[in-house]
């Protein structure tokens, strides 16, 4: 088997449809669910529960919890347990202020004696695998080898790195070379984790990192195809290059899946055009779909506009590109003081 490739957890992005459309278009050999929130009154929100026991992708999946609290969070792992969870997975990198300035998340990252205390909690709690997710540091990286020793320290099963700061927040560059120095320094597997935007960008982050493999995020939004692509790249296969055409299929199946939880129109088209904001980084490169897309009011003047840039005049026969386009953004992005909504 080649390297793994793992869905990376994003709030109100990996939700339940969306893991299922991702089980059509090639499923991750591990999936994480979006965080659960642990606070004195929490309960295990049900939309997620479903996402791990409804998702039919047969694939393990990590439950990942946001807190701070220790009895909170143990409590939390119990209710988890009962649930078939291949591993509970501790959240250490959420940049989103309103979250950070509860010392959760991120903001974990600047309280290494904090962070000892939960993962020694976590561990005499855990029956399966004790994952976790961070960042390489909240401003800097002052505390980076303190945290790698507390991840080994705790025998911690499997570690994502999402190598930049909190403060750096999604655009930046990515360090890549942290990756590399917990791979070197850690006795568990290690995902690298940050702007993994094709085949060719995972095989050069793997190359240069020795990560046991890769955990995608926004990529997938933008390309759903992309695990099965690496997978068959793994194996010596060609692998499947979608066509304009293809991405006119997707939207549909976004409209259909993704936002069917919300009644009225306008929120639904609201919703898909979240999405859309990704896959249309990558479709033309005036950004013409991006432009008319997130102008349109209703799903009619959405799928026409749809028609137009991934089907009418032959454009459905052109290949979809496999990286984002120069200078295409897809915003709003995630760096709002709203938290990490798309
Ligand atoms: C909309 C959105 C929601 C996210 N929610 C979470 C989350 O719930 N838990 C988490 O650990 N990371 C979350 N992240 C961070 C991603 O898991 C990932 O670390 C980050 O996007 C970098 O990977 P990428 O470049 O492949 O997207 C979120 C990211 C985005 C864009």
């Amino acid at each position: 088997m080649g390297p793994w490739t793992a869905l990376a957890p994003m709030q109100d992005v990996t939700t339940l449809p969306f893991m299922r459309i991702l089980g059509r278009y090639g499923a991750p050999d591990i999936l994480f669910t979006e965080y659960f929130r642990v606070h004195s009154h929490s309960t295990l929100e049900v939309h997620i529960v479903e996402s791990i026991t409804k998702n039919g992708t047969g694939r393990p999946i990590f439950a990942q919890m946001i807190g701070e609290s220790v009895p909170d969070l143990v409590r939390t792992m119990e209710a988890l347990q009962e649930l078939p969870i291949a591993g509970i997975d501790l959240n250490m990198g959420c940049p989103a202020p309103k979250v950070y300035k509860k010392n959760v998340g991120g903001g974990l990252l600047r309280d290494p004696a904090k962070v000892d205390s939960i993962l020694a909690a976590m561990r005499a709690t855990t029956k399966g695998n004790l994952t976790v997710k961070m960042r390489i540091g909240f401003d800097d990286d002052r505390h980076f080898e303190t945290l790698l020793a507390l991840i080994e320290k705790h025998d911690v099963d499997l570690l994502s790195l999402h190598a930049r700061t909190v403060k750096e927040g999604y655009r930046s560059e990515v360090h890549y070379d942290y990756i590399k120095k917990a791979v070197t320094s850690l006795s568990c597997p290690v995902l690298a984790n940050g702007n993994i935007t094709s085949v060719e960008k995972g095989e050069q982050v793997l190359q240069s990192t020795q990560a046991a493999g890769l955990m995608i995020g926004r990529s997938c939004i933008r390309n759903p195809w992309i695990f099965g692509q690496l997978r068959d790249h793994w194996a010596g296969r060609e692998f499947f290059r979608p066509r304009l055409s293809d991405v006119r299929r997707y939207v549909d199946e976004l409209y259909e899946e993704v936002t069917a939880g919300d009644i009225e129109e306008k929120f639904r088209v609201n919703k898909l055009k979240k999405f859309l904001n990704f896959v249309g980084i990558a479709v033309d490169s005036n950004g013409e779909f991006l432009h008319d897309m997130r102008r349109v009011k209703n799903y009619d003047e959405l799928r026409s506009v749809a028609d137009r840039h991934l089907l009418a005049n032959g454009r459905g026969a052109r290949v979809y590109p496999l990286e984002p386009l120069e200078g295409l953004i897809s915003r709003p992005n995630c760096e709002t003081p709203e938290g990490c909504s798309l």
